[in-house]
């Protein structure tokens, strides 16, 4: 099992070009199979999520392939609409094909997803807003069995307002509403800028979607969607992981192929905990090799919604206050268990005591470098943060959790004068 190896304390400099967003990537792949027209994507990150997902959309019949970071889908033969267990299992965003392939089919055969880490993951909002839009869905065997139960065989325009906001879900509904019969109204929609580039690509193939960006998305239904090309936007995680190392490590680097208009709740923390930050149209600038006294102020944060400071940026924020001056509360209202890299902070001598859906964190002079076991994508992001600023070596275990939302993170942190390997370990 391959771990990286962190010799912290580097002072990260420089310039780093972000990737393509993995959360804008995969529903614009999936989006693929409403069309029986090819569809590219440019700015597409190669990362094990996305890999996954092109096996997927093989496995249904689609014709797909990747140059680089552009991925070209043909949906033009689906001969199967069964998502199986043992690809859904690997990666649970793979229910964003339900929607458009019961929109475009009439029929679909998902695996439920399992639950993951952070936590159980639910996807009865999904199934809820599917069934407002005429589909009739089982859940049989560990499978969500659904498909239309209207005269026409197509789903039919609905009001739909989810229970909570959800990314997915508002995307998957989103998507099986573009070839609806009438209108769709999702309220209480998700407005992440991965929602919003969606529904850019969903236009370009010929989608009526208005009201993106806002809690109340307007659908109206057309007989068939067409191909298109289309650009993914940058991935605001990867550049907001890059920006906490920068300020950790009291560097000065520039994150070019950004969008900082995707990170203002973010930029904010930053600027309170003592980072300056310059932004341009498409480049974010951190400095911290200026900071008062050497070490960022504590900065609390509450994880919300999009515009909201993003629950995915939570363990690399929380990486950053172990080192700050002061004591921080970071409280995680998404996820309801999303402190598992808490305790390998811990390993690294942070402070930090767990209050329910609450952390307080103690700022500490410095970290001490250690083994630690990363549990899931961004809690290894955190520890990938932690280790830059610790004294002495970090050993991070199983980075395949990291190697899905992060395209060779170790060669990137090279280029800005991280002392990292990826050490390939035997058989453990
Ligand atoms: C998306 O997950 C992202 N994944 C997650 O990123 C991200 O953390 C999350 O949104 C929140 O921003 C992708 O876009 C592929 P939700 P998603 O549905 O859509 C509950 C990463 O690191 N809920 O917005 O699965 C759910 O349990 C990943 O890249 C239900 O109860 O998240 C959670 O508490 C991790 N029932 C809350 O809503 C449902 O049917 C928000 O979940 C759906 C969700």
């Amino acid at each position: 099992m391959d771990k990286l190896r962190i010799e912290g304390q580097h002072p990260l400099r420089g310039v780093v070009q972000a990737s393509g967003a993995k959360n804008a990537a995969l529903p614009a792949m999936a989006a693929a199979l409403l069309t029986a027209e090819p569809v590219e994507l440019r700015n597409v990150p190669q990362l094990m999520d996305v890999r996954t997902l092109r096996r997927l959309l093989g496995s249904l019949g689609a014709a797909v392939e990747q140059d680089g970071d552009t991925v070209r889908i043909d949906a033009r033969e689906i001969g199967n609409v069964e998502a199986s267990y043992d690809l859904v299992k690997t990666m649970r965003a793979s229910v964003l094909v339900l929607g458009p392939l019961l929109a475009r089919f009439g029929q679909a055969r998902v695996s439920l997803p399992g639950g993951c880490a952070i936590g159980a993951r639910p996807v009865d909002q999904h199934i809820k807003g599917l069934q407002a839009l005429g589909a009739d869905i089982t859940v049989e065997q560990g499978y969500i069995v659904a498909r239309t139960a209207t005269s026409s065989g197509r789903l039919r325009g609905a009001r739909i307002a989810t229970d909570m906001v959800t990314v997915t879900g508002t995307e998957n509904l989103m998507m099986a509403a573009t070839l609806a019969e009438g209108e769709t109204w999702i309220d209480n929609a998700a407005r992440e800028p991965e929602v919003v580039d969606l529904a850019r690509l969903l236009r370009a193939m010929g989608a009526r979607i208005s009201g993106d960006g806002t809690s109340q998305i307007r659908v109206v239904g057309v007989e068939r969607l067409h191909g298109a090309r289309h650009r993914v936007i940058p991935d605001r995680i990867e550049v907001g992981t890059f920006l906490c190392a920068a300020l950790a490590t009291r560097g000065d680097v520039t994150v070019t192929g950004a969008d900082p208009g995707h990170q203002d709740a973010l930029l904010d923390k930053l600027s309170e905990a003592g980072a300056q930050i310059e932004t341009a149209a498409d480049r974010i600038r951190l400095r911290a090799d200026a900071l008062a006294g050497g070490r960022p102020r504590a900065v609390s944060v509450r994880t919300t919604e999009y515009p909201g400071f993003a629950t995915d940026m939570q363990a690399q924020f929380m990486a950053v206050n172990c080192i700050a001056d002061g004591t921080a509360r970071i409280t995680e209202t998404i996820f309801e268990n999303r402190f598992m890299h808490v305790q390998e902070l811990v390993r690294l001598g942070a402070r930090i005591d767990i209050d329910g859906h609450s952390c307080i964190v103690q700022g500490m002079p410095r970290l001490s470098g250690a083994s630690v076991m990363a549990t899931d994508l961004r809690a290894s992001a955190g520890l990938v943060v932690a280790g830059l600023a610790a004294e002495g070596t970090t050993l991070i275990d199983r980075i395949y959790h990291l190697d899905r939302g992060y395209d060779a993170i170790e060669v990137k942190l090279r280029g800005l004068g991280a002392d990292i390997a990826r050490v390939t370990g035997k058989g453990d």
